[in-house]
């Protein structure tokens, strides 16, 4: 068996092709996406224009469209803002810091009979430039920019990509569905959102 080579992308745009080509498979090596959104160095000029910040929550801007196999999109998260506990849609979940520090808590499904607090597995805190995995057979996550000083963008790829999820009560374990909007698409702000609640993944 050969093996095939990581080239680490110089760029964004560089990073974007090498995904379409692997994502042009039907089968996806998880690491072989995590080993090359990690040797993209961040450089903020590259992804400045989709970096679209919200005084009161994170926002979520679209990048890429994959070729319809995938999105790529840029969260951006102002000091204190988090998500809620989500689930990700039998999709696959990648996140690489490109700036700042993001803490991710993992939580267990909650049980259909059990009541209370939801079970907290496991915490961590990403650097910049690592890149985290999740999928709905490894659990729930909670994302937050605890900083109250510094912000953070994260650049996150969904596969196949989807419109809605579920959203978790921590206290209760009761779920909620919800459609997710974006902030921007391709640099430009996305017109007229109007109630729709934007939730996050
Ligand atoms: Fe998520």
């Amino acid at each position: 068996m050969e093996h095939t080579e990581v080239v680490k992308p110089e760029t964004l745009d560089d990073l974007i092709k090498t995904l379409h080509h692997i994502f042009e498979s039907d089968n996806i090596n998880v690491e072989e996406v995590q080993d090359i959104m990690e040797s993209y160095e961040s450089k903020p000029q590259e992804w400045m224009k989709y970096a679209k910040f919200d005084q009161y929550r994170y926002t979520r801007n679209l990048v890429d469209s994959g070729n319809g196999k995938f999105n790529l999109m840029i969260l951006c998260w102002g000091e204190g803002h988090g998500s809620s506990i989500h689930d990700h849609t039998d999709s696959h979940c990648f996140m690489k810091l490109l700036q700042g520090q993001l803490k991710e808590t993992l939580f267990s499904w909650p049980d259909s009979k059990a009541h209370g607090d939801m079970t907290q597995k496991s915490q961590r805190v990403l650097q910049e430039n690592r890149v985290a995995y999740i999928n709905d057979s490894l659990g729930l996550h909670r994302v937050e920019n605890v900083s109250h000083t510094e912000c953070a963008v994260s650049l996150h790829l969904y596969s196949p990509p989807f419109e809605s999820c579920q959203t978790f009560d921590q206290r209760t374990g009761h779920k909620n569905t919800v459609k997710m909007t974006f902030w921007s698409k391709y640099g430009e702000r996305t017109p007229f959102e109007t109630t729709i609640s934007q939730e996050n993944n």
